[in-house]
């Protein structure tokens, strides 16, 4: 499928990040699991060198949990340091901190040499829209923390935000748009949510989601729907079909009595992003790296 796609959105973030990451240690990157290649901006690279790099695998406990374990590995064997993570529940939060400190302890022990005590470390949080990073930063901050306000230097309208003695974070307000030319990553994006449906084909998003689903992870279609999915590699007649099992079991029927493909197709996505369709990884790691 075609997804139509304008990268322009990006600059305005990416201007601020430039323009605050030098008195940044290390980057928080938040990635969602079911997706971590399509979810990751690569322009953070660039953006990010010389840094500490934390990959946080965000909603994992909507993946699969032997693909979170394979991009655990993935991403450690690129020099990051990797955690999974449910920012919703709080689970894996914990190991956040030690982690972050784990990253900087060149730069910390550096600090330490030169008599600089105290000085806490200092994160910049980033992620593409719907990632999870508000729901990450509030799970994280605490209601009971405040912010530290402006510093010199730092665009106007991002915050340091103590969370504890040794860590501020860094909010940058604005969004991280993703980037892609490869149509496939695309599909993963509006999969997730990170790209909004209305400039996608919902149908033909769907068969992308059933192809996926009949090949690696039958189990929850046919739980949820009640139907079987045959063929592992089904045809488009074979998923209109299943789109309009999927109609009629929820009694979406237009007037003739025609199954609503279309708003079946919503479902189908609606279910997958919430869960309901069981945990499913739309990605796998390169071959050296997979369980
Ligand atoms: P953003 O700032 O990156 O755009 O994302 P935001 O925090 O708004 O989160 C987007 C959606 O993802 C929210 O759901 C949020 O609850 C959910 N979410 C965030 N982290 C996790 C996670 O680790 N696991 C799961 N399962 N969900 C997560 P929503 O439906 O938009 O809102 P709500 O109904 O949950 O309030």
């Amino acid at each position: 499928m075609n997804i139509q796609w304008y990268p322009g959105h990006m600059t305005k973030a990416m201007r601020a990040m430039k323009a605050d990451i030098a008195m940044v240690d290390v980057i928080i990157e938040l990635l969602d699991a079911r997706a971590p290649f399509a979810s990751r901006n690569p322009d953070i690279d660039e953006l990010g060198r010389g840094k500490s790099r934390v990959v946080l695998l965000n909603k994992a406990d909507l993946a699969d949990d032997r693909m979170n374990e394979a991009w655990i590995r993935y991403f450690k064997n690129r020099g990051f340091f990797v955690l999974k993570i449910n920012a919703k529940s709080g689970t894996g939060m914990k190991q956040i901190l030690p982690v972050v400190q784990e990253a900087c302890r060149e730069k910390i022990e550096r600090n330490r040499r030169r008599g600089i005590l105290n000085r806490p470390v200092r994160a910049m949080v980033v992620g593409i829209p719907n990632v999870g990073k508000s729901t990450f930063i509030n799970s994280f901050v605490g209601k009971s923390k405040a912010k530290t306000g402006n510093k010199p230097g730092v665009t106007r309208a991002n915050q340091w935000i103590r969370i504890n003695p040794s860590l501020e974070l860094l909010d940058t307000p604005g969004v991280l748009w993703p980037k892609f030319e490869d149509p496939g990553i695309g599909v993963s994006l509006a999969l997730i949510g990170s790209i909004n449906d209305e400039i996608v084909n919902k149908e033909e998003l769907a068969f992308e989601l059933i192809r996926h689903l009949c090949r690696y992870a039958p189990e929850g279609l046919k739980r949820r729907y009640d139907l079987e999915t045959g063929s592992e590699e089904p045809d488009i007649p074979a998923m209109t079909q299943i789109l309009e099992i999927i109609a009629r079991r929820r009694g979406l029927l237009a007037k003739g009595g025609e199954p609503e493909l279309e708003k079946a197709a919503g479902i189908l996505l609606d279910d997958f992003r919430a869960g309901r369709l069981g945990t499913v990884t739309l990605e796998v790691p390169p071959s050296g790296d997979a369980a």
